[in-house]
């Protein structure tokens, strides 16, 4: 099998890098831009730091700061109108990646006609609109864990039909600096590395590999599952959050290749039906399905959990191997304190409604074995009877 990488955006990492964001925007020609984040990067004191490097650039500043997770469409189509009212001639995007989306949404709608609902994307169309004309686009990430810098497109809520949808559009620079991340909430750094996590695994055990995917991959699960806990336990480690931006910068470029499955297919649709972040949602079944996956990729789910520090016999089958794996993914849950899933459905009946509607709208089409709705309910019942007290 043949391997291809290619990195569509352009990414600038290092510790103090948010600084020389004015100064970019002043090489790209930009004069005037909307800067778009939400309340939490806006209390952190986040948003008024970019703001302030931006406007001693002599850029001036428009501010959409009602940015909602899981951008829904309205969202991105108001803080639009807002950007075209004000005839901004650049998009900055700083914040999680519903920030990264609704900034990316923005451009789009810039040199396209609203509302964003024209440009999802369907499989087998090429790209809806014209991306030849977009406005400059900075992103600057304040989590570790989407990794939308490094992705050319972006999701958003249909609010129609309460689906996820996504759409394309190319960055012209993301720039990540670990720095941003030395306030982040524990809770909040478990769910996006998580989040990071499943992107890495996914891209090893994915039915189309890439050795380029799973050199970033296999990087990432170990930077991951030395630095999580420790980020967790001392926000301000700053060894630990560098460590942690770095996975989650090359967990994204991972997954450009094999794309996700089964964590992501199941996530993203018990994200939106109990509101769950999206990293808490996408690792619903992560252990799970790396211990169901192991059958048909035990040398990739091997790899997985050697990246983790454990050591797995060489004679070991592959229901062991997958034992191993899973465990240490769940006891790397519990030891960065991730939420537990029992708090988003109140019962497991719940939590299983999901079933029929991910059946109906995942393919599972990048998983390395044939999904049934039986493995699903499987899956969903073990991951919530592991999260009762
Ligand atoms: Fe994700």
């Amino acid at each position: 099998m043949f391997s291809t990488w290619s990195s569509p955006n352009p990414v600038l990492f290092g510790s103090g890098s948010s600084k020389s964001i004015g100064e970019q925007l002043v090489k790209h020609g930009c004069k005037k831009v909307i800067v778009i984040y939400d309340k939490g990067v806006k209390s952190a004191g986040i948003a008024d730091r970019v703001l302030k490097y931006i406007r001693d650039a002599g850029v001036g500043t428009v501010c959409y700061e009602d940015v909602r997770s899981d951008p829904p469409d309205w969202s991105i189509n108001e803080a639009a109108a807002l950007a075209i009212s004000q005839g901004v001639d650049g998009v900055v995007g700083v914040g999680g990646g519903s920030s990264m989306d609704t900034a990316k949404g923005v451009d789009v709608l810039l040199s396209n006609a609203p509302p964003i609902n024209r440009y999802f994307a369907r499989p087998g169309m090429p790209p809806a609109g014209d991306l030849t004309s977009l406005k400059p686009l900075f992103v600057i990430p304040t989590t570790s864990g989407t990794g939308s810098e490094v992705t050319p497109g972006g999701a958003v809520t249909d609010t129609q039909h309460n689906t996820k949808e996504n759409f394309v559009c190319p960055v012209t620079l993301g720039i990540v600096d670990p720095e941003l991340t030395l306030s982040l909430p524990a809770a909040v750094t478990a769910a996006t590395a998580f989040d990071a996590l499943c992107h890495t695994i996914e891209a090893v055990v994915s039915n189309e590999p890439n050795k380029f995917s799973e050199l970033f991959a296999s990087q990432a699960i170990t930077l991951i599952g030395k630095y999580l806990p420790i980020a967790c336990g001392d926000g301000n480690n700053m060894e630990a959050r560098e460590g942690l931006m770095l996975a989650s910068t090359m967990a994204s470029m991972s997954i450009l290749g094999p794309y996700c499955n089964i964590p992501h297919d199941v996530g993203v649709v018990i994200g939106v039906l109990f509101h769950m972040p999206h990293g808490v949602a996408v690792s619903a079944v992560l252990p799970e399905a790396v211990e169901f996956v192991a059958q048909a990729v035990p040398d990739k789910v091997r790899l997985v959990a050697e990246c983790l520090g454990e050591n797995v016999p060489e004679e070991a089958g592959f229901e062991e191997i997958g034992r191993i794996a899973g465990r240490r993914i769940r006891k790397l849950m519990e030891d960065s304190g991730l939420p537990k899933i029992n708090t988003f459905a109140e019962t497991m009946e719940e939590f299983l409604s999901a079933v029929p509607i991910i059946m109906d709208t995942q393919n599972f089409h990048f998983s390395p074995r044939p999904v049934t709705a039986g493995d699903i309910i499987d899956m969903l019942t073990r991951a919530y009877s592991a999260s009762l007290p």
